[in-house]
């Protein structure tokens, strides 16, 4: 069985081509170079790329893999949540090839594959149930409890911005480019090589309560606000070293609640294995600490991350493996176009 899986809801041209569970091609074309000019993605501008780049990642994904849309069985596209010009780019896109070849399509929910995309490159045995499950990306970030892959609830979501608007926003607050993520992580990086590990806690880690399994991150973007308008009224303009202290303190700050609220979870839920998934699962310090935690508190749960970091942000795999789960499973998201 063949699928063809589509992922356009934000700002990458994603697609890739299964048999069965096994990934056999995936074409990515990041729109990173566009978004940097204004700090963040505009949709219209996003949807207009998708627009002018899914035919020819269609084709070069079709062509890595030797395949032909007649051995394709499924189209597998996400649906939601997302940028509605964007999402709107792959929907068509999908049901136009589908109603071509007479091929049914598989609507995918944009989350549901990120936590699936856990099952990318390992065997359906390695995850055991109970879990929890952090999703941590554009738009969200949330804890869910899941009993089984397919029985899972929301226990935590953010009160009011996401750990990535962080990441995000303070990158554009210090004049750095866009995705902020990994240029926060790379600052901060250089502060740790120079300074070390230990944090002034600079900022404030925000637990609501400590009971409370949900977030919020606005706080902590004020904090940082503030502070480098102060710095910035001391000496006109922000020094190298500031960036990466705010960098390593912003981090470590996020990296602690987050560990703090999934460690706490697991235990309150008796779960024996942790996933982490979404585009801030990516980041090497958050993975760092919550190993850390775990050898600390001697709880030795097994800890999941997507097996490689393009997993973590947007692709067409983790579409792609969640159709095939549906597929097997015969789960009800199959739409028949014709
Ligand atoms: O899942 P994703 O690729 O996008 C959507 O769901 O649309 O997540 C993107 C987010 C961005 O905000 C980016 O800053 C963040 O994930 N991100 C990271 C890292 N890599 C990507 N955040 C922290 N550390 C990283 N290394
Ligand atoms: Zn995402």
């Amino acid at each position: 069985m063949y699928i063809l899986a589509i992922e356009t809801s934000c700002d990458d041209t994603s697609l890739a081509l299964f048999e069965n569970d096994s990934l056999l091609s995936m074409e990515t074309k990041s729109q990173i170079h566009a978004h940097t000019l204004t700090k963040g993605v505009v949709p219209e501008v996003a949807a207009r790329m998708h627009e002018g780049m899914i035919l020819e990642v269609w084709e070069q994904v079709m062509q890595n893999a030797g395949c032909t849309m007649e051995q394709v069985s499924y189209i597998a596209v996400t649906v939601k949540p997302g940028l509605i010009p964007s999402l709107l780019t792959g929907m068509v896109f999908a049901h136009t090839l589908a109603s071509i070849y007479d091929i049914p399509v598989i609507e995918c929910n944009h989350i549901e594959g990120h936590i699936f995309s856990i099952f990318l490159e390992r065997k359906e045995e390695e995850v055991v149930f109970p879990s929890i499950c952090l999703t941590a990306s554009w738009w969200h970030h949330e804890l869910y409890y899941m009993k089984t892959k397919w029985e899972y609830r929301k226990i935590g979501e953010t009160q009011d911005d996401a750990s990535w608007e962080c990441f995000d926003k303070v990158a554009k607050m210090l004049g750095e480019g866009y995705p902020g993520g990994p240029i926060i992580a790379t600052l901060a990086t250089t502060y740790r090589e120079k300074y070390g590990d230990t944090s002034s806690h600079l900022f404030p880690r925000v637990y609501l309560s400590k009971e409370s399994l949900d977030f919020s991150f606005s706080w902590l973007k004020t904090a940082v606000k503030i502070e480098i308008e102060k710095r910035k009224s001391i000496t006109g303009m922000l020094k190298e070293k500031d960036k990466e202290e705010i960098a390593f303190e912003l981090q470590e700050a996020i990296c602690d609640v987050i560990v703090h609220k999934l460690f706490y979870a697991m235990e309150l839920y008796q779960a024996s294995t942790m996933m982490v998934v979404g585009g801030v699962s990516a980041n090497e310090r958050l993975r760092e600490k919550i190993f850390q935690e775990n050898s600390k508190k001697g709880k030795n749960y097994t800890i999941l991350f997507p097996k490689k970091k393009i997993y973590s942000t947007d692709n067409a795999a983790m579409i792609g493996i969640l159709a095939y789960h549906t597929i097997k499973d015969k789960r009800q998201s199959i739409w028949k176009f014709c």
